[in-house]
């Protein structure tokens, strides 16, 4: 599926002390991150926010909802410089399996159709699309659709 990792990065609880890191991240690899406060606000609002860290070195997060018997992973990154060599599975496989442990029966997402490299990683571990969101993200010029990709747990 992915290279094997080579060094092993450990999943820690997200705390507001990780967002400049986790900012840092989110700018450098997103057209349109995240803010902040859309960090904070999960944080705060007992979302699962998750960091995986290589000794102090923040290679990337995840954050996810789980609530009646679903799973939404709202937010899934790996570090540019870190990005593949099989990160973003291993930390897809803790999100789907943290989502499975707290009962969820299923796992959503939206990803941009032209997001190549995340709708090749969703494929790999079996999401299939189930429906469009019109005009969901902003982008460039306007708005981009949304697919919304799904898995059973
Ligand atoms: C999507 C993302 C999380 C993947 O993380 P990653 O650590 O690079 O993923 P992996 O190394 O585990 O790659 C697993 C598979 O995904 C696919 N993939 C990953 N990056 C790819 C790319 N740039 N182009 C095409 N396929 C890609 C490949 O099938 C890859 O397997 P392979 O390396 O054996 O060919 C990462 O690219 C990222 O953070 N992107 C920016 C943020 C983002 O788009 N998040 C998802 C929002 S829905």
């Amino acid at each position: 599926m992915s290279a094997v990792l080579k060094d092993a990065p450990r999943l820690v609880r997200m705390q507001d002390g990780d967002l400049s890191e986790v900012m840092a991240i989110e700018r450098a690899i997103y057209t349109h991150p995240w803010t902040r406060g859309n960090f904070g606000d999960s944080l705060r609002a007992g979302y699962q926010c998750w960091a995986w860290r290589l000794g102090s070195e923040l290679v990337g997060y995840f954050v996810l909802l789980v609530a009646a018997g679903e799973a939404h992973l709202l937010n899934l990154s790996v570090a540019a410089a870190r990005q593949r060599a099989g990160h973003g599975s291993e930390l897809l496989k803790e999100a789907m399996q943290l989502a499975r442990s707290r009962g969820a029966q299923r796992i959503f997402l939206e990803v941009r159709p032209s997001n190549l490299a995340a709708k090749a990683l969703y494929g790999r571990f079996g999401f299939r699309e189930i429906s469009v969101r019109p005009g969901y993200y902003p982008a460039h010029e306007g708005r981009e659709d949304a697919l919304v990709l799904t898995s059973a747990l």
